[in-house]
């Protein structure tokens, strides 16, 4: 065990833990945060996706010593009511299906349209190309990622 000392969604804290943690489960277990979601835990499905300074990252394989003193950012801190442009969009586009795959796909595209504000079609592609939906619903997730982008 160890204390690290973290900074998530603008607040700080210092929690004693093993530093090998995955940063998933120190939000999922430790802090209550839910809204990050597990799917394959192999970095391979996007489900798990926060930003990390910045970059969406997947919080998975992501040991909790990694990430300490940087600034974290999930799906609850993503704005204050739920009025980013890009959940705003989401909602207009009616994106979620079964909604498992989603936190992670708002996190992805936020991050994306935070380094390119207008992103092309290639952009958006290679961007959310490693965020799985078994709903496919990559039609409308694109839509509204372009929304997000001219509002
Ligand atoms: S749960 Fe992290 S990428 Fe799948
Ligand atoms: S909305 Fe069901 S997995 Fe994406």
């Amino acid at each position: 065990m160890a204390a690290i000392n973290l900074n998530i969604n603008g607040k700080k804290q210092t929690l004693d833990i093993d530093p090998k943690t995955p940063v998933l489960w120190v939000l999922r277990d430790h802090l209550n945060l839910v809204g990050t979601k597990f799917g394959c835990g192999m970095a391979q499905c996007g489900a798990c996706t926060i930003h990390v300074d910045g970059n969406a990252t997947r919080s998975c394989i992501l040991p909790v010593s990694s990430v300490e003193n940087k600034e974290i950012v999930t799906i609850e801190g993503l704005s204050e009511d739920g009025d980013h442009p890009v959940q705003k969009a989401w909602l207009e586009h009616d994106v979620a299906q079964c909604g498992y795959c989603q936190a992670g796909q708002i996190m992805s595209a936020a991050a994306l349209l935070k380094s390119k504000p207008t992103p092309s079609d290639d952009e958006i592609e290679n961007a959310m190309n490693g965020n799985i939906c078994r709903c496919a619903t990559y039609l409308r997730i694109k839509a509204a990622i372009k929304t997000a982008a001219n509002a």
